[in-house]
């Protein structure tokens, strides 16, 4: 997969004793319970012997999220390879699929990037969980980085977080909300339960930047009305809980609202399954459409067949890796979309805990990483 093995070599190599870059990364052999498989693994880049086409990358963050957890425990469907080119006695595959880069060198045929530009990577399972890496300009997909936007008049640059992050959620919520279905501006309506999640979040702000009528439903809480406001300053138009969700009476609320703005309830985002998945399916139009992208209630998804007979409803899955795998192109065209939003200030991203690499082991610091994930999303940033 990856294009470094004549570039990394092992320190016990004697060319280590030339000037390279010791470089870190945290790989496992085995799947299994993170706090079991994962190990630090250091390796050296041979930075002055690039080949024309390759780029060596230092890392500035990368965010643990769920499915990096599923990766390493074997049960998520898309993994990175095994493979031998970090140099390690037995196949190991690298960590980590979100994460921006910064440019330290490139290669005397690269045009396309230069030192000091941030850089994602251009497909998933590449291995963001490290120090340095050193690819071809192919393995990476430019930012603007802050200086670049500022040059370029722009309000405001990228933060770390916006750029470590910007692959998965944003994108997400933008291509659920644009891809399948043209919802008519001013007019039409989606619904979505877990709109307290980042991609809820980030679904509601993409629907008030487009101009689409939306109703979130949220689980109930002590601080539900602070829930409610956030959401709504976000761009939630209304926001419900689970148990209006699954009141037969509260429909008709939701039909007036709808009947309001002229247009209908046409699409609903599924992030949860179960009771909640049926609530928000009930609640749409004639032809609605249910995408279905997360579970997270551990529910089947539950359909009541009159739906699909008489509301002619469909329900189907949506994962961003997949439809967005070989198509580059819309790819970078929603990646400009989010940028621009994000440089002019208009769109926020989900807010994550830093926590700074201090040299010394990385496995650790990812694994009490993933710990903390459960009390929200952990970011780890390098110097
Ligand atoms: N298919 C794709 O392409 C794709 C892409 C991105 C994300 N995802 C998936 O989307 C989901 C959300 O991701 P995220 O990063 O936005 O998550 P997140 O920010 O961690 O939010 C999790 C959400 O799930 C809700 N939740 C948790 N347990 C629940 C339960 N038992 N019943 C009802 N709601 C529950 C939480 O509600 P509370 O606030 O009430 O706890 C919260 O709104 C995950 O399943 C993730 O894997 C899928």
């Amino acid at each position: 997969m990856f294009a470094i093995r004549r570039s990394i070599v092992p320190l016990t190599s004697s060319i280590f004793k030339r000037s390279m870059i010791t470089a870190q990364a945290v790989l496992y052999t085995e799947h299994g319970e993170p706090s079991d498989v994962l190990f630090t693994h250091k390796f050296s880049i041979d930075d002055d012997n690039l080949k024309s086409d390759q780029v060596v990358v230092k890392t500035l963050a990368s965010p643990v999220n769920p499915s990096d957890i599923n990766q390493i425990q074997g049960v998520y469907p898309s993994k990175p390879e095994k493979t031998l080119d970090f140099d390690t006695e037995k196949p190991a595959a690298p960590c980590g699929n979100e994460g921006v880069f910064q440019v330290l060198k490139v290669g005397n045929g690269v045009s396309d990037l230069a030192v000091g530009d941030w850089v994602i990577p251009s497909q998933v399972n590449y291995g963001t969980w490290r120090t340095h890496a050193l690819g071809t300009s192919s393995d990476f997909i430019k930012l603007p980085n802050p200086d670049q936007s500022k040059s370029n008049g722009k309000k405001q640059g990228l933060s770390i977080n916006q750029a470590a992050t910007i692959s998965v959620n944003p994108l997400t919520a933008y291509l659920m909300l644009t891809h399948y279905l043209k919802l008519a501006p001013g007019k039409d309506w989606f619904i979505q339960n877990g709109g307290n999640s980042a991609v809820g979040k980030y679904a509601s702000q993409v629907g008030r930047l487009l101009n689409f009528n939306s109703i979130s439903v949220i689980r109930d809480r002590p601080d539900l009305d602070e829930v409610k406001k956030e959401l709504e300053q976000l761009g939630a138009t209304q926001v419900i809980t689970e148990e209006d969700n699954a009141s037969k009476e509260f429909g008709g609320q939701i039909k007036s609202w709808v009947k309001e703005t002229g247009g209908e309830l046409k699409l609903a985002l599924n992030c949860v399954g179960g009771k909640s998945s049926t609530g928000i399916a009930r609640k749409l139009g004639n032809n609605g459409l249910m995408l279905t992208y997360g579970g997270m209630s551990k529910q089947p998804v539950i359909i009541p067949t009159s739906l699909h007979i008489f509301k002619n409803f469909t329900s189907a899955g949506f994962w961003v890796t997949e439809l967005l795998k070989n198509n580059q192109e819309l790819k970078s065209k929603t990646l400009k979309q989010i940028i621009e939003w994000y440089e002019n200030g208009e769109l926020k991203d989900a807010p994550s805990t830093h926590v700074e690499f201090d040299g010394n082991d990385l496995a650790k610091l990812y694994q009490q990483g993933i710990t903390d994930s459960k009390k929200g999303k952990q970011l780890i940033t390098y110097k």
